[in-house]
């Protein structure tokens, strides 16, 4: 990518300070090396920089460029079935129960080839980064054998390859119980989830692990032992938590110093303190909450309150979040969570990064942060949330993207 000074333009740095969205208007950004070198106001621009050359935004506005930290986006098939019969009565927990939910997933998953999981994974990839999106999580979890769940962080990996993103690959083996462990998770643990982290792990395919703690996936105490063993090999737990009962799932992230604890829709208020003084982030999946139609907010106002880092993902999965628009995601937050715009911004950029172990370079627009951008036809950052369907992207400025 070129040095660059960027002119012209209104930047939510996304700092956190005094400022809103750490909003500069009349701003300049300097790019050199692939880094930000220096953002403030265009009449302030350092002499130092005077040689390099300059570009004007026309008055855009400019973002970090966009984080969705939890997908589940590489699976086969569809659960448009599912939908179907939830509207007709049947809940999430009683269809996962007699055999569909993500079981039918995993089937679908198993049948598909390489190329078939690429081509579908590939449009719901399109759709997040024509929203602006660099960086994408992606979870393993609709594979449940050892290889099966590796080739799925295989074909992750892969995306980033073709196309300008980067992909952080999370190990899910504790996702569901397939049908060959039927009532014997312990084993599955055991046998798959635990060996498959070893091998995952001496490939270096496994940026993170995560569970699904539910009573109609794994316990507490099931998962507890993967990050044990998480930990022995020096890599970051994070959880699917609290999303349908409340299990303890975000104290034991808290435990494990994990990354992030995912969901909370039923985290007890009393738990709040002591999750907090993890650092962990609180990441918040409006998509989920909505497609469910569930009820129970999450404890935003006692999440605030400790001062937690809230982080919003698309939890783009065939099942209880067929979402892959990141800016819907951010809507949904505002209207169901009533969290703000900023925040939802924030949850999009800063505090996502932070759920990834990014924070040192992505996220804000700050000297030093990588030069990953989005600039937007749009006037107010408060926008982002605020549109209902398409994109007003109008294009990314990235190490990946050459224009
Ligand atoms: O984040 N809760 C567990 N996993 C996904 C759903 C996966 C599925 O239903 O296929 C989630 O909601
Ligand atoms: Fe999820």
């Amino acid at each position: 990518m070129q040095n660059m000074i960027y002119t012209n333009c209104s930047v939510a740095t996304m700092v956190k300070g005094d400022e809103p969205y750490g909003l500069l208007d009349n701003a300049a950004i300097v790019v050199s090396n692939e880094r930000v070198a220096w953002v403030g106001k265009s009449d302030d621009i350092p002499v130092e920089f005077t040689g390099i050359e300059r570009e004007d935004l026309d008055g855009k506005l400019v973002t970090p460029a966009l984080i969705d930290c939890h997908t589940h986006l590489v699976f086969g098939g569809t659960r448009a079935q599912e939908f179907e019969a939830r509207l007709k009565g049947a809940s999430y927990q009683e269809i996962a129960r007699s055999g569909g939910g993500i079981v039918s997933t995993v089937i679908a998953t198993r049948s598909a080839t390489d190329e078939q999981l690429i081509e579908q994974s590939l449009k719901r990839l399109d759709d997040l980064i024509n929203e602006g999106v660099a960086v994408v999580e992606v979870k393993s979890g609709y594979g449940l054998t050892i290889e099966d769940e590796l080739r799925m962080l295989r074909i992750a990996r892969k995306l980033a390859t073709l196309r300008p993103v980067k992909v952080m690959t999370t190990w899910l083996a504790a996702h569901a119980i397939p049908p060959e462990y039927l009532a014997r998770a312990d084993q599955y643990i055991d046998e798959v989830a635990i060996p498959g982290l070893r091998k995952g792990a001496a490939q270096g395919l496994i940026d993170a692990v995560d569970g699904f703690c539910e009573d109609i996936a794994f316990s507490a105490a099931q998962i507890e032992r993967l990050f044990v063993v998480a930990k022995s090999l020096n890599i970051p737990v994070k959880l699917h938590a609290e999303q349908l009962t409340d299990q303890k799932g975000a104290l034991l992230a808290a435990k494990y110093k994990g990354l992030s604890a995912d969901h909370l829709e039923y985290l007890a208020e009393t738990d709040i303190q002591e999750f907090a003084a993890s650092g962990a982030v609180a990441v918040l999946l409006p998509g989920a909450f909505y497609t469910l139609r569930e009820t129970k907010l999450p404890p935003i106002d006692c999440l605030r309150k400790y001062n937690v880092d809230i982080a919003i993902a698309s939890d783009c999965n065939p099942g209880s979040s067929p979402l892959s628009s990141i800016l819907t995601a951010m809507n949904m937050a505002c209207k169901e969570f009533l969290m703000t715009p900023e925040e939802a911004l924030t949850g999009v950029t800063r505090s996502a990064a932070k759920a990834l172990n990014l924070a040192d370079d992505y996220g804000v627009v700050a000297a030093g942060a990588i030069a990953e951008l989005a600039i937007w036809d749009l006037k107010h950052p408060a926008e982002l949330a605020y549109w209902i369907g398409g994109s007003r992207l109008n294009k990314r400025i990235s190490p990946l993207v050459n224009i």
